[in-house]
């Protein structure tokens, strides 16, 4: 399969909107990712170039999410690298913005990742007390069931405010998709997709104890966001099973199989539009790094077997040597007396 014949004239197009950018642009939501790897002092984040004009403004208007904004990309960001780590894409830069153009399922999965890494990072800012504007869930103080023994108090994470900040950051209000190009109502959707998912995994519930030793009489209870790791899963799950797209929007996002079209595409669905390359050689051009040099499992059958990892290619094989302290002993009084072991294991990288 020619990835030259799919891609090619998109890639062109792509690095022409990448220079412009223009807001909401398909592969420019891509670009605030960037602000992962802008370090430096706080009061340079909002003017940081990887901000759309719009995002500069929000940025302006609410400096005291700055820290948060660049959690959410960091967030999304080490999630994808986690959920992809053995497979031929890995989610390791060199160019995420640039791979946000060609509208794969690989796009889908970070558009997803990154914005529910958004409204994560927000909502903790939020029941952290570090924004003005909102707090912990108050709609939850009261309440609970005194006959079970437990009443809702501490911190509810509050995730509305979350979810209507990273729409309007990511340019998500446009909910007209007549006109626009496939591309566009794909990110559009996916990043729903991902906010909606924090959302539908929020509902996890932890409690306190209290009472006479730990007896557990009484609780407090509070809603929180479950574990980013989770929605992590979910997603790629999500990702495993997305669904392409057709590049020609009529009324509606419609799917490319014209046998399927009367399957409905679920909110939670991730979308793409054109098929992935095999991400086995570098490609600058793309920001695909290739998998040349990469770790590979010799008697794996999965993704990272050196046999699919490789692509076919083979690999090299070199001995690495531990050294690390063993059979330690305590002796008395008061130290501890080890032996240095030295193992032997060999590591496999694709040619
Ligand atoms: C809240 O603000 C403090 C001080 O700026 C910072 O150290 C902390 O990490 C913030 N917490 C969250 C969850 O954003
Ligand atoms: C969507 O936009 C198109 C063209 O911009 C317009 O003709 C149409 O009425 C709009 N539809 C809705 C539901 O707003
Ligand atoms: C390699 O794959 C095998 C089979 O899946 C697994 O049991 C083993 O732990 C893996 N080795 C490493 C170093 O990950």
């Amino acid at each position: 399969m020619g990835r030259g014949a799919a891609l090619g004239p998109r890639l062109l197009r792509a690095a022409v909107l990448l220079a412009l950018c223009p807001t909401a642009a398909g592969g420019c939501f891509c670009r605030w990712l960037g602000i992962a790897a802008a370090g430096g002092p706080e009061k340079a984040g909002c003017a940081s170039p990887p901000l759309s004009r719009r995002q500069q403004e929000l940025c302006k208007q609410k400096p005291e999410l700055v820290p948060a904004i660049r959690e959410g990309a960091r967030l999304g960001l080490q999630e994808c690298r986690s959920q992809f780590r053995h497979e031929r894409w890995d989610c390791r830069p060199p160019n995420i913005p640039v791979l946000c153009f060609v509208g794969t399922k690989e796009t889908a999965f970070i558009s997803a990742v990154t914005s529910a890494g958004l409204v994560h990072s927000v909502t903790r800012s939020c029941s952290a007390g570090n924004v003005t504007e909102c707090s912990c869930d108050t709609n939850l103080r009261h309440g609970g069931s005194a006959s079970e023994g437990w009443h809702w108090g501490g911190c509810s994470d509050d995730i509305h405010y979350g979810m209507s900040f990273s729409r309007k950051f990511l340019d998500m209000p446009i909910k007209n998709v007549t006109g626009r190009s496939g591309l566009v109502a794909m990110n559009l959707h996916n990043n729903e997709a991902g906010s909606t998912t924090v959302w539908s995994l929020l509902m996890s519930v932890d409690c306190r104890c209290h009472g006479v030793s730990g007896s557990c009489a009484v609780k407090t209870c509070w809603k929180t966001m479950s574990s980013f790791e989770k929605v992590g899963r979910f997603l790629k799950d999500k990702y495993e099973n997305s669904i392409q797209i057709s590049d020609r929007l009529k009324k509606k996002l419609r799917r490319k199989e014209k046998s399927q079209r009367k399957i409905p595409i679920g909110k939670e669905d991730l979308l793409y539009v054109n098929k992935s390359p095999n991400y086995c050689v570098e490609d600058q051009k793309l920001g695909i790094p290739g998998t040349q040099g990469r770790e590979c499992n010799r008697t794996s059958e999965g993704s990272d077997g050196c046999n699919l990892l490789c692509c076919g290619r083979g690999y090299n094989t070199h001995v690495v040597r531990h050294v690390e302290r063993c059979e330690c002993k305590f002796v008395w009084c008061c130290y501890v007396r080890c032996r240095r072991c030295e193992t032997m294991t060999d590591v496999h990288t694709c040619k």
